[in-house]
Order: structure tokens, then C-alpha cells, then sequence
């Protein structure tokens, strides 16, 4: 069961009863999006690879807000944007829109990820004219793809409630499905996880992290 919860910026998340942690950071889901994944991700991201179409794979995409403030950034900056989002246990709908993560993009793209939800877990869904949404509904382990992606989410649950998502096994996983030069982004940083990385030839780069944390992590694939 999930339960809305507001954090410390205004913005909703959800409370996962089971796992026993919030979908986002207390201090500010909305603020957590923007600083981890947008300010030192994509934005990063589109520095490093200026061909105006940016491929972005999201571990946990859950709630969509993630999804919601790339869409917007790219929107804005004329940028096409293919994202592939892989969830294990897919919110239902009414649970997206109950988080009112409307406030803060344009109807375009709130439509645009409501109305083709079901569609975008079935096959990839055109959300605007250069945005390409794909859910894949699975766990992250099982997940194969010869597709390569410039930019990975990474916004699984935390160490303390899901350690498997944090080993150097499935961290080596997921990094396979990145292209030389691409980017890990997430909002953690512990020593296991900077020597699973540093393992399969990623450079470290410690970053501010978001309010609540002092440091989060962003690495780069040599
Ligand atoms: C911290 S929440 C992600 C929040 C999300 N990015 C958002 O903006 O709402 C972690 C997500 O990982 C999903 N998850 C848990 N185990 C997983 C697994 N093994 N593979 C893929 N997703 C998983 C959860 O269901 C949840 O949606």
C-alpha cells in the first residue's frame, strides 16, 4: 500500500508501507528530482553528448516525477528525448495522479504521461512529438536490452531497505546498458557503491547532494 505524503518544498510522494520508505527525499521530492537527476544529470548529459537527442534509462520510475521534469527540461530546450523507465511493481494511474505533479509541468506533458501510461507499459508511447516513453515492467536484474543509453537514473529504494539493488552485481548489470562516456547519476554515495563503480571503469565525481544529503554521486563510463 502507498499513502500521499507531503514533503518539505510542498510536493507530494508516496509512503510504500511494504518497503517502509517515501518514493522521494522528506526535505523535497520536487527539489530531489531537479538537483540530482536534472541539474546534475541531464543537464550534464546534454553538455557532453550536443546532438539535441538525449537516451535516458531510469531505474524506478515509480511515481514518474523524474520522467515529468526531463520531459519538461527538453521540451524547453528543443532536446528529443527517448526514455526507458524500468519498474518493478507499477503504480496504477490514479495513483500518478494523486501525487498532483501537474502543478509543475505544462498539460502537454501531464496528459501527455497520464493518458498513455497503459500504453507506454505495453510499447513505447509518443508523450510529445520528439518525447518517446517506455515502461518496462520488470526487475531490474531480469532486464536485457541491446540498446545503450547516455544517461542512467538510478532511484531505487535506499541501502538500508533494498540492499540487492546496491550490490556490485546488479550495479555492474545496469552499467552494461551504458555508452562509453555515459553518465551514472543517483542521489547516494557510500564507499560499496564508488568501488562497484570504479570496479567496471567508472570515474567518481562527488557532488553536493540534495537538501538532506550531504554528497550524492555521479559517475562517469571511461
Ligand atoms: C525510490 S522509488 C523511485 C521513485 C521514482 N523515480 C519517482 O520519481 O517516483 C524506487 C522505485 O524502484 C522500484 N523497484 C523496486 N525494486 C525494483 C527492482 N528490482 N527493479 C526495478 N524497480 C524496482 C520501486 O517499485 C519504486 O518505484
Amino acid at each position: 500500500m502507498n499513502r500521499i505524503t507531503a514533503t518539505a518544498d510542498g510536493s507530494n510522494t508516496l509512503y510504500n508501507e511494504k518497503i517502509g520508505e517515501h518514493y522521494h527525499s522528506k526535505h523535497g521530492a520536487l527539489q530531489e528530482s531537479k538537483h540530482v537527476f536534472i541539474n546534475a544529470g541531464l543537464k550534464h548529459a546534454v553538455a557532453l553528448f550536443p546532438e539535441q537527442e538525449i537516451n535516458v534509462l531510469e531505474v524506478g520510475f515509480g511515481t514518474g516525477l523524474n520522467f515529468l521534469m526531463s520531459a519538461a527540461y527538453c521540451k524547453e530546450e528543443n532536446i528529443c528525448l527517448q526514455y526507458t523507465g524500468l519498474e518493478a511493481f507499477p503504480l496504477r494511474s490514479e495513483e500518478l495522479a494523486s501525487t498532483e505533479y501537474d502543478k509543475y509541468v505544462s498539460n502537454d506533458i501531464w496528459s501527455g504521461l497520464i493518458d498513455n501510461y497503459g500504453k507506454a507499459m505495453q510499447q513505447s508511447a509518443c508523450i510529445l512529438p520528439k518525447q518517446q516513453l517506455r515502461i518496462v515492467h520488470t526487475y531490474l536484474s531480469r532486464f536485457d536490452t541491446m540498446d545503450r543509453f547516455q544517461l542512467i537514473y538510478y532511484d531505487a529504494f535506499s541501502v538500508q531497505h533494498q540492499p540487492e539493488m546496491w550490490t556490485d552485481e546488479i550495479i555492474a548489470h545496469v552499467c552494461q546498458f551504458l555508452q562509453p562516456g555515459g553518465i551514472f547519476v543517483t542521489y547516494a554515495i557510500t564507499g560499496n557503491l564508488k568501488r562497484a563503480l570504479k570496479s567496471v571503469g567508472f570515474t567518481i565525481e562527488k557532488l553536493p547532494g540534495a537538501a538532506g544529503k550531504r554528497e550524492m554521486l555521479r559517475a562517469i563510463k571511461q
